[in-house]
């Protein structure tokens, strides 16, 4: 635990599978306080607020879509009465539906919209209200961003749209020394990148990128501790690019 991060307290979405879980881990491993945040299956993200109570951290997991403005709002409200205030937020709940735009039909670009682009918005506005001084934000993109390739249009949309209200607030929050950054990976092992997707085009992927594998959720928990921890105190309003160099 470091003495810097001990005290504060860290609010993760989407933190019971996948990237969202290996920040939550990492972050608790710095010495912060983690709400693991998810909104369907509750049983993998109790589990692992108990393993971080196992290694001697404290965490607590809560229930909320981030769709919904007033469920985020009581996910603050519990962290506050647990903990008794909110210095980080990572904004990882996101989904993908992959299709051409001729392709794609009202319910998926809408539950993407909803997701992914309202959900962070909805984080954004508690955040900006509720931080403490000195706090951090921390949303994830996507390089597809840059890739830009058929198929990822919505979806490359909502993350575009993320990187943009990411530079927007870090403005807005001027005075308050909060930073606000994107974290933008590329493919990594988990069920989002993985399911549905046959393993030779996984392999093909994979090799994309010059150091031809495949991102693992813990290299883009690296990435998001350096922003939210005291050697990243100087970046702010920028979109970091986890991608073993694929853009
Ligand atoms: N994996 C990649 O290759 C990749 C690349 C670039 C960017 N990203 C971004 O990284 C983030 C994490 O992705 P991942 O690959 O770890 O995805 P994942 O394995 O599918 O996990 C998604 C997590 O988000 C939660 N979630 C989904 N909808 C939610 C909602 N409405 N409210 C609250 N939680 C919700 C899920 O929990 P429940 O199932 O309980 O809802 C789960 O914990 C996403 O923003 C994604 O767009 C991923």
């Amino acid at each position: 635990m470091t003495d810097s991060s001990s005290n504060k307290i860290a609010i993760v979405t989407g933190a019971s599978r996948g990237i969202g879980a290996a920040v939550a881990t990492r972050l608790a491993a710095d010495g912060f306080t983690v709400v693991v945040n998810y909104s369907s299956e509750a049983a993998p993200a109790e589990a692992l607020t108990r393993e971080i109570e196992a290694r001697g951290g404290r965490a607590l997991s809560v229930r909320a879509d981030v769709s919904d403005a007033q469920a985020v709002r009581s996910t603050f409200d519990a962290t506050e009465a647990a903990f008794g205030g909110v210095d980080v937020l990572v904004n990882n709940a996101g989904i993908m539906a992959l299709a051409a735009i001729a392709d794609t039909d009202d319910a998926s670009f809408e539950r993407q919209m909803n997701v992914n682009l309202k959900g962070t918005f909805n984080t954004l506005r508690e955040a900006s209200r509720r931080l403490r001084d000195g706090g951090r934000i921390i949303n994830l993109s996507s390089s597809v961003v840059g890739l830009l390739q058929p198929t990822y249009g919505v979806y490359a949309a909502t993350k575009a749209a993320v990187e943009a209200m990411t530079s927007v607030l870090a403005k807005e929050l001027r005075g308050r020394s909060i930073t606000v950054n994107a974290v933008a990976p590329g493919p990594t092992a988990t069920d989002l990148f993985l399911n549905g997707k046959p393993e030779e085009l996984v392999e093909r992927l994979a090799k994309l990128a010059p150091l031809e594998r495949l991102g693992q959720p813990a290299d883009i928990a690296a990435a998001v501790s350096f922003l939210a921890g005291p050697d990243g105190a100087w970046i702010n309003g920028q979109t970091l690019r986890a991608n073993g160099g694929i853009i």
